[in-house]
């Protein structure tokens, strides 16, 4: 780090009470994550059931062991080991089914988590909701167009049965603050989103000893099973671009290649897609197999994050992983020079922030601060030493802020809490539909070499 970007914790104290001021005015507004229910009593536990139990069902169990709010009471795989691994993970004797629908008859079984590979999301969602279950599926909800369509009108006809989506950075303190941000206005005009998420070697076609089971056991690389890098990745970022932006895509472009991995795949192996919002802001997404350098928060990270460019200011963002948290950063625009009535150009009145922000060579990322970071009045003297000397430790980047619980923790509770109270989930229905329909038309796109238009859908897989 160059000296003139460097801090003073003078100017440091500064700059944070003008930081604090914009960040205080947003948190009054701030989504909490859902209340943790301590329901002790097992009668009062939403008994659950998982189907599809590989590497994301047993992540979820293992995530759901110590939950208070639920209990895993059936687990159901086609394929006996992943079966009995699931039983282990979570510890808690739970019935082993391979035929889903003998699970979801289960009368003991009230809600119904789906971690099966796409192509099955559909038909065993469908058939949760038809037995007036409540239904957790991973993303991406839907695989094909009459999907869409189908779910829609049949989760709409049964309000109150929930229905949530596997989208766990809507349960991220510090992508809710971000939105906030943006709905203060501390970031301008949002009319860009970049994102990626690249990774060097990607998925691996993996040996099964039993051939029969080569295609299924490796389901993301097969058309026939699988979006490919679109649902598997980027639809993760779509949902949080049209978040951000607050509305849908119109149009999408994109090249799709299956140019460097030779391993027997039919999806693509990079893809490259620009999607288009009202008000011409789009989203600039890429996602590849060959290098997985991320260059954002000075690249003190890998593989994957967004970038939210406003008029007045830019995001960073990241979700992490179980080693290392959701992270955020802002960054301000320079302050623009004022036109006088001669039309000459007058340098703006240099604020706290900005002469921080502006170097001249480049800006200094500020911390997305969470509640606990930020100063009120209400605050003791000490409180708010102790929270000037936190944030000056964040901005040397001896510390970063962290969320409190893991998104995925509080995405799994806060479902469950839903059942129990009949709220809507964040990551709902629509969300769901809208987030598979921008993957399945960014496939298309690439497929055919074309704009695809949001309004094809419509049309798309009626009979
Ligand atoms: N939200 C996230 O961040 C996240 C992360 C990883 C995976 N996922 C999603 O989770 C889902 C599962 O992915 P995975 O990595 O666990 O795949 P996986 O291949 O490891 O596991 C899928 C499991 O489903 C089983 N299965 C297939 N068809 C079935 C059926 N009809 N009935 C019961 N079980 C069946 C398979 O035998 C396998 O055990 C995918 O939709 C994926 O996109 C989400």
């Amino acid at each position: 780090m160059s000296d003139s970007q460097d801090v003073s914790r003078r100017d440091f104290v500064k700059t944070a009470s003008a930081v604090s001021a914009a960040v205080a005015a947003v948190a009054p507004a701030l989504e909490g994550a859902p209340a943790i229910h301590k329901v002790k009593a097992a009668n009062e536990q939403v008994q659950f059931g998982f189907v599809g139990t590989g590497g994301r069902g047993q992540y979820l169990l293992r995530h759901m062991r110590d939950a208070d709010i639920g209990r895993c009471v059936a687990v159901c795989d086609i394929w006996q080991p992943n079966l009995d691994k699931a039983a282990e993970v979570i510890g808690s004797n739970p019935r082993k089914y391979k035929d889903y629908r003998e699970l979801i008859a289960d009368k003991d079984v009230d809600a119904v988590f789906v971690a099966t590979p796409l192509f099955a999301h559909f038909p065993v969602t469908r058939d949760v909701l038809l037995a007036g279950k409540h239904v957790f599926c991973e993303k991406s909800l839907v695989f094909k167009p009459e999907e869409v369509h189908a779910l829609r009108a049949l989760a709409n006809e049964r309000p109150k049965q929930v229905l949530q989506v596997g989208l766990q950075r809507r349960y991220s303190r510090f992508y809710q603050t971000a939105r906030q941000m943006i709905e203060k206005g501390l970031i301008g005009d949002v009319t860009h989103v970049q994102a990626q998420w690249h990774r060097n070697g990607g998925w691996t076609m993996r040996k099964q000893e039993d051939p029969s089971r080569e295609r299924i056991a490796n389901w993301r690389l097969f058309r026939e099973y699988s979006g490919g890098l679109t649902a598997e990745l980027a639809s993760h970022q779509i949902d949080v671009a049209d978040w951000m932006f607050g509305a849908h895509p119109e149009f999408v472009v994109g090249v799709g290649g299956l140019d460097f991995i030779n391993d027997g795949r039919d999806v693509y192996d990079n893809i490259q897609l620009i999607f288009s919002y009202p008000k011409g802001r789009k989203l600039m997404y890429s996602s590849i197999s060959t290098n997985r350098h991320l260059p954002f928060f000075g690249s003190t990270r890998t593989e994957f994050g967004e970038r939210i460019m406003g008029t007045k200011a830019t995001i960073e963002i990241t979700v992490g992983t179980d080693d290392e948290p959701t992270l955020g950063l802002w960054y301000l625009e320079p302050p623009k020079p004022e036109v006088t009535k001669a039309g000459e150009k007058k340098e703006a009145a240099a604020t706290a922030m900005a002469t921080l922000a502006s170097t001249g060579k480049g800006t200094k990322g500020f911390p997305i601060l969470l509640e606990r970071d930020q100063i009120t009045d209400h605050d003791s003297f000490l409180a708010k030493e102790m929270k000037y000397a936190r944030r000056w430790l964040y901005s040397k980047g001896v510390m970063v802020p962290e969320e409190d619980r893991n998104p995925v923790d509080v995405s799994l509770e806060a479902f469950l809490n839903c059942v129990k109270t009949g709220a809507r989930p964040l990551a709902d229905l629509e969300i769901g539909l809208q987030d598979s329909a921008a993957v399945i038309l960014g496939n298309l796109a690439m497929d055919e070499g074309r704009r695809v238009y949001f309004s094809e859908l419509d049309k798309m897989g009626r009979a």
